[in-house]
């Protein structure tokens, strides 16, 4: 396929139409997940125009940054902290319209104001987490859920 993305104008729920079939092209030419977490990230920041779009990984029962694009994040978060590892804990989707009103919010930028997490799973185990952040408040709702959960699964498959 051509390495350009192609996403049209529309509601956020066509953009994702239009996003998804890609994604599943490029994951599916390469096996190696850090190179496909790197171009996922890179898919949903360009398309979206998030603050910040990337992946912690599961390593030695902490997540460590991965690939992402955006500001300088913090590196390292334990299991149960902040909205990644309240995520990887509850093994499911968190997300919170106010960063300010979720008690043990990790403030990496002073900017986001709204958060969606996915856990990442391999064979029933959370190997990652893709978490997004926005400049606005009550950016994420059912629609991106269900999208990116169909993106992490992609990762896995
Ligand atoms: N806000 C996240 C930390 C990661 S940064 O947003 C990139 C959290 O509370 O887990």
């Amino acid at each position: 396929m051509s390495e350009e993305l192609k996403v049209a104008n529309g509601t956020k729920a066509e953009k994702y139409a239009e996003l998804l079939p890609q994604i599943q092209a490029v994951v599916s030419g390469e096996s190696d997940l850090i190179a496909n977490m790197a171009n996922v990230a890179s898919m949903l920041h360009e398309t979206f125009r998030f603050w910040w779009t990337g992946f912690y990984r599961v390593i030695d029962g902490e997540l460590v940054l991965g690939p992402f694009q955006g500001p300088l994040a913090c590196t390292r978060i334990a299991k149960g902290k902040g909205v990644c590892g309240t995520a990887w804990q509850q093994r499911q989707t968190v997300i919170v319209p106010d960063v300010d009103a979720f008690p043990g919010h990790i403030a990496c930028s002073s900017l986001s104001r709204s958060e969606i997490v996915v856990p990442v799973i391999r064979q029933g185990e959370i190997i990652a987490v893709l978490d997004i952040d926005s400049q606005h408040l009550a950016t994420f709702d059912s629609v991106d859920r269900e999208n990116l959960e169909k993106i992490t699964s992609m990762l896995t498959e």
